[in-house]
């Protein structure tokens, strides 16, 4: 089974071929050069991206995976969550190929392709992350720039939402914080290099300790780190390269230290053998570190995406298309395929 898969849910126009779960090609042309001078993603400016890329990404994937378009045996695209006018872009370019080809169209949720960027394998058939085996239920913890959340998977597409964040995502949290430190965007793999050089002896709030229930909250870091940054700005403005590092190393700490908070806690009420991460923060390799050590205490595997794979790409979305086309979950009418962007992982997904 020959898949052609499509992802513009934010600021990459990314397209992947993929035979089964075996990746030929994933292309992605990112937009961060375009975003940067805003230090956010601009939704119009992506849009047009997108409009402007997309045949071009499409084209470049098929030909490094060396076939044709008559070839694929399903398509399949990023229906949500993400930015709507984004989304549409891919959406109606693989609705328009599906009906063209006469194929079968499958709409994929771009939380559960971070899922499944755990499942991709080589053109050999080799798991890029050495993965042995999966042991159902295994809690997912998802970390990118729109969205925290710790999911339940109970088997391949069943899910059940444990837990998310009341406000900002832990990525837009590290994007946020960069700009008062005028550090440019996205924030997090800045934070991560400068951390490298720095210690964490600044003392930030742990968000969310107080509380029963399973949910995240980064606003409140957020702000106490603007106040700090304040507090910190004469000191900051004659000595940066000293201050800023430790500032991202105290971040970054604090970070780490609220997700395995939650993490222990779930784990008590769900326990589950292993755990699996996605989503792009999950390229950072003080946190990747971090959660690996703190599980191995508790016995608990980690299962981790090979780096390549973390940030938003086609190929995630279009191991889980395979995995829902084994299934014949397939969209009943195509033409009524449409952007989903508040689409939760435990919707499903009806055209
Ligand atoms: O998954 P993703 O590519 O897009 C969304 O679906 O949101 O994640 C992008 C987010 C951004 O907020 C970016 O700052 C963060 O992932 N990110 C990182 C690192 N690389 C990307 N955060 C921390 N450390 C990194 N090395
Ligand atoms: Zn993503």
């Amino acid at each position: 089974m020959k898949i052609l898969a499509v992802d513009t849910s934010c600021d990459e126009t990314s397209a992947s071929v993929c035979e089964e779960d075996r990746v030929l090609s994933n292309v992605i042309s990112s937009q961060i050069d375009l975003h940067s001078k805003w230090r956010g993603v601009v939704p119009i400016i992506a849009k047009r991206a997108h409009q402007e890329r997309i045949d071009y990404v499409i084209e470049k994937s098929l030909k490094k995976a060396g076939i044709y378009v008559k070839e694929i045996d399903v398509f399949s695209v990023t229906v949500g969550p993400g930015l709507a006018i984004a989304l549409e872009v891919g959406i109606k370019k693989i609705k328009r190929l599906a009906l063209e080809n006469k194929k079968p169209l499958v709409a994929v949720n771009h939380m559960e392709g971070h899922i499944y960027s755990n499942f991709i394998r080589n053109r050999n058939g080799k798991y890029y992350n050495n993965l042995k085996k999966i042991k159902f239920p295994v809690l997912c913890l998802l970390i990118s720039g729109g969205h925290t959340e710790i999911v339940l998977m109970e088997d391949h597409g069943k899910y059940k939402l444990i837990g998310e964040t009341l406000d900002d995502a832990v990525g837009e949290a590290f994007d946020k914080i960069a700009r008062p430190l005028m550090l440019g965007y996205p924030g997090g793999p800045i934070i991560e290099e400068l951390a490298k050089s720095g210690k964490p002896v600044y003392k930030l709030p742990i968000p969310m300790q107080r509380r029963n229930d399973y949910n995240f909250s980064y606003s409140g870091l957020k702000t106490a780190c603007v106040v700090k940054i304040q507090e910190l700005r004469k000191e900051l403005d004659e000595n940066f390269p000293k201050i800023v590092p430790d500032f991202c190393a105290s971040f970054q700490k604090t970070i780490c230290e609220s997700l395995i908070y939650k993490i222990k806690k779930v784990l008590k009420n769900y326990p589950t053998e292993q755990i699996l991460i996605g989503g792009g923060v999950i390229r950072n390799n003080y946190i990747r570190k971090f959660i690996k050590s703190e599980m191995k205490k508790n016995e608990i595997e980690v299962i981790i995406p090979n780096k390549k794979f973390c940030t938003d790409n086609a190929a995630m979305i279009g191991v889980c298309a395979f995995y829902k086309a084994k299934k014949k979950d397939y969209v009943k009418d195509i033409n009524k395929v449409d952007r989903l962007p508040d689409l939760k992982i435990d919707e499903k997904i009806n055209f």
